[in-house]
């Protein structure tokens, strides 16, 4: 599969989008994020694919929506096109984990994409921000909604309302960020992240990231019911019996995703 706005490549078990249009800071146009579905969708389809990373560039993981292609939308250009939910939501959809691993800037949708995924691992030199009240427009792909989630009313209000970037210290202060590297360390500590997750049981893997996403969507005891519902059906799996084999053994746990 040949693509033109982002590099894929595979490393052992897991898959990784490398957002590629440089003279752009990586604004999201619909072919790129086309591209970044095509690669998901193939990454999804790929028994040995344990994990996804998806990445930018040391200047910006994506500066955005593509401001050129929307500043001339007409309402029905945006509605009936289905401008953002068409191709964005792939990346929720996934049901493999996906990191973002963020160095630069991680502005309107480009903190929005880093926030469909499952975690975020930034560089020191991340910017995350909400500048589309600038541009005379709010978040569309869930900046009003995936930001409290994550960081609480006060900050996401002070983001969206004011514009103003959050670094990498106060985002992984606040929540929105798992951790904080140097950023020539950033590939290497996100790619070992979905490295080890790529080893664990892939039906386990994906029973969690179900079971955590629920917790947003449900009542608590709604979702504890969903989590012990799921953590009984994981006594069906091969790998549940031998990862707890491999512990009473004291051997390491050989888990066939199955
Ligand atoms: C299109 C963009 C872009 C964007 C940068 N570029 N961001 N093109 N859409 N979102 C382009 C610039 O036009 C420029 O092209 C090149 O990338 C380099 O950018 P500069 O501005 O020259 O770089 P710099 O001075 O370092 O400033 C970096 C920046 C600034 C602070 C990130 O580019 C910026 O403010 N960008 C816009 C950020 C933004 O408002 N994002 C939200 C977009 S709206 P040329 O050809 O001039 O070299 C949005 C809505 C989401 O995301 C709704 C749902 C998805």
């Amino acid at each position: 599969m040949s693509f033109e706005n982002i590099i894929v490549e595979t490393r052992n078990r897991v898959g990784l989008i490398t957002l590629h249009r440089p003279q752009a800071l990586n604004a999201l146009n619909d072919a790129l994020v086309d591209e970044v579905g095509k690669a998901l969708d193939a990454f999804e389809a790929d028994e040995n694919i344990g994990a996804i990373v998806i990445t930018g560039s040391a200047k910006a993981f994506a500066a955005g929506a593509d401001i050129g292609a929307m500043a001339e939308f007409s309402y029905m250009d945006a509605y009936k096109g289905d401008y953002i939910t068409r191709n964005w939501e792939r990346v929720k959809t996934c049901r493999k984990p996906v990191i973002a691993a963020v160095a630069g800037y991680a502005l309107g949708g480009g903190c929005e994409l880093a926030m469909m995924c499952d975690m975020i691992i930034a560089a020191d030199s991340a910017k995350f921000g909400q500048p589309e009240i600038k541009l005379g427009v709010l978040p569309g792909a869930g900046g009003t909604q995936r930001l409290p989630r994550a960081i609480g009313k006060a900050k996401a209000m002070d983001m969206c309302l004011t514009a103003r970037m959050m670094n990498a210290d106060e985002a992984e202060r606040s929540g929105l960020v798992a951790r904080v590297v140097p950023a020539d360390r950033l590939l290497d500590e996100a790619m070992s992240v979905a490295t080890t997750i790529s080893g664990f049981s892939l039906p386990v893997v994906m029973m969690i990231k179900e079971s955590v996403n629920r917790a947003f969507e449900s009542s608590l005891n709604e979702g504890l019911l969903f989590e012990r519902r799921v953590f009984h059906s994981a006594f069906a799996l091969q790998d549940q019996k031998e990862g707890m084999a491999a512990f009473v053994a004291k051997r390491k746990a050989d888990f066939r995703h199955l």
